[in-house]
């Protein structure tokens, strides 16, 4: 066998440690410049296929060219052509600006390249996955019993928290889920995935506020044990995607332990809002839940993926996913060890925990309870804001970083068609001409614009300018 030294000591897949740290310099250099830069960008780029294929369609080169070369291709000609998705005019679907550390840290782990499925495999990162699960333990007000698992994101959590409700239902062969007619998609695609028919996937109606109707709820649920149903698990949302709204949390666990249904809390986004003195007091009755997903990739300044689920009784989670295969008899190294692979449906998993571990011992807890407070606050200085105008409507009022309002000047009788088309051409001029990125919605069928406003670096400065330029567009569109 030819020894590495012969071979002048590297792989044809290896580049020498000068190499390595120019690229590294440069790949950091192009990044650091282009978070600076911003705020003077537009919150948004996008392209069709058709713009986009003659850029980037080509056969993959049989030779290799440099490195530097290939990382400013990507920053110039890829990666821009994306939403901005940390601007601090991005207030469209859930933002998500992720802290420097964060950054590091997932370069970091891919250049350890942690396998983080077994303790044996990463031993370090899973002492410090159960350290920062125990964080989020504390700061949902848990008991010592619970536990969890960084996932991708919100999606996988509800997934995982869905395979333990099952299981701890018995795995009935007709199951049943409820969730509110607000909850994300996610949820539902999640009850189908784990065996519940489409059908058994139950909306339940909210209020004028848009959380769940207790009443409503019971209703079902009689309903659907007499006609042969098992539910298996109720699920409340502390911060709908749409509204941000909030179920009735406290009601709803008293409920589910009458019922003796599992109760799992969709806080992906709203979840770290309990860090505030107003978000714990908001979402008081989640620590009720049997599960809980939420994602430090939202409200916890993340990069993307960084999910996480967590169940009140860990041994429930472990009881439905742990599996002893001979292959993995080595990596059995009891109880105080858990394997993380054990408690979801990924084995093989990068290391999420170290992203939330190094930002937080960069910036202190106290910067991160600031900023999510911030969040809150602003988007109820925009209601305050949209309330005072005269050509802005309150739609459905600030919750958890959420504002939901359309133009409608009180001076003009616009019919819902009418409205609809003018807040339409307003969402498109705000984004054509790179105020900020807005999306809508549709709140109980009417059209609504929506501001997500979660980012750390957003001022009040850039939630007023954006405000304005709509009450600006607003008037220009029912003039014309
Ligand atoms: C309330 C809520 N639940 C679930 C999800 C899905 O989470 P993910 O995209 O991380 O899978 C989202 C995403 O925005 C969300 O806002």
């Amino acid at each position: 066998m030819t020894s590495r030294a012969e071979d002048g000591g590297r792989s044809e897949l290896e580049m020498s440690p000068k190499q390595m740290m120019a690229s590294a310099m440069r790949a950091a250099e192009l990044v650091v410049k282009r978070v600076q830069n911003l705020p003077n960008e537009p919150a948004w780029r996008g392209g069709s296929r058709s713009q986009l294929e003659p850029i980037m369609r080509e056969d993959p080169p049989e030779e290799g060219r440099p490195s530097e070369e290939v990382i400013e291709r990507a920053a110039r000609e890829i990666l821009p052509i994306a939403s901005r998705v940390d601007h601090p005019r991005f207030f469209a679907f859930v933002p998500c600006a992720p802290t420097w550390p964060g950054v590091l840290a997932d370069f970091m782990a891919a250049g350890h390249n942690i396998f983080q499925g077994t303790w044996l495999g990463a031993s370090g990162p899973s002492m410090l996955e159960v350290v920062v699960i125990d964080w989020f333990r504390s700061w949902i007000g848990y008991p010592e019993t619970a536990g969890g698992l960084f996932t991708s994101g919100g999606s996988a959590a509800s997934l995982d928290g869905f395979v333990a409700a099952r299981e701890a239902a018995g795995a009935p062969r007709q199951p049943s889920v409820y969730m509110s007619d607000q909850s994300h998609t996610a949820l539902s695609r999640a009850a189908t995935i784990i065996g519940v028919r489409p059908e058994s996937v139950r909306m339940v109606a909210t209020d004028d506020r848009f959380r769940l109707d207790m009443d409503e709820l019971s209703r079902m649920i009689r309903q659907d044990r007499e006609s042969g149903l098992t539910p298996i698990a109720i699920c409340g949302n502390a911060g709908a995607t749409n509204t941000g709204a909030i179920d009735p949390l406290d009601e709803m666990a008293d409920y589910c332990a009458s019922e003796k249904i599992w109760f799992h809390v969709d806080a992906a986004y709203g979840g770290f809002a309990i860090l505030t003195e107003r978000g714990s007091e908001l979402l008081k009755g989640m620590e009720r839940a049997d599960s809980i997903a939420m994602d430090a990739h939202k409200w916890l300044f993340q990069p993307f993926e960084c999910g996480c689920l967590m169940v009140k009784d860990i041994r429930k989670l472990e009881g439905a996913f742990s599996v002893q295969p001979e292959y993995l008899q080595d990596t059995q190294w009891g109880r105080d060890h858990p394997n993380f692979g054990d408690r979801g449906l990924q084995l093989s998993r990068s290391f999420r925990a170290l992203k939330v571990w190094m930002s937080v011992q960069t910036f202190g807890m106290g910067a991160f309870r600031r900023s999510i407070g911030r969040g809150i606050e602003f988007a109820e200085r925009a209601e305050a804001y949209i309330r005072k105008s005269t050509i802005l409507q309150i739609a459905n009022p600030a919750s958890l970083g959420v504002v939901c309002f359309r133009v409608n000047p009180s001076t003009a009788e616009l019919d819902d068609v009418q409205l609809e088309e003018i807040n339409e051409a307003v969402q498109a001029r705000v984004i054509d001409e790179a105020v900020a990125m807005m999306s809508s919605t549709r709140l109980r069928g009417l059209y609504s614009l929506r501001l997500c406003i979660l980012n750390h670096t957003t001022t009040w400065e850039d939630v007023r300018f954006t405000l304005a330029a709509i009450e600006n567009f607003g008037q220009e569109a029912v003039s014309s």
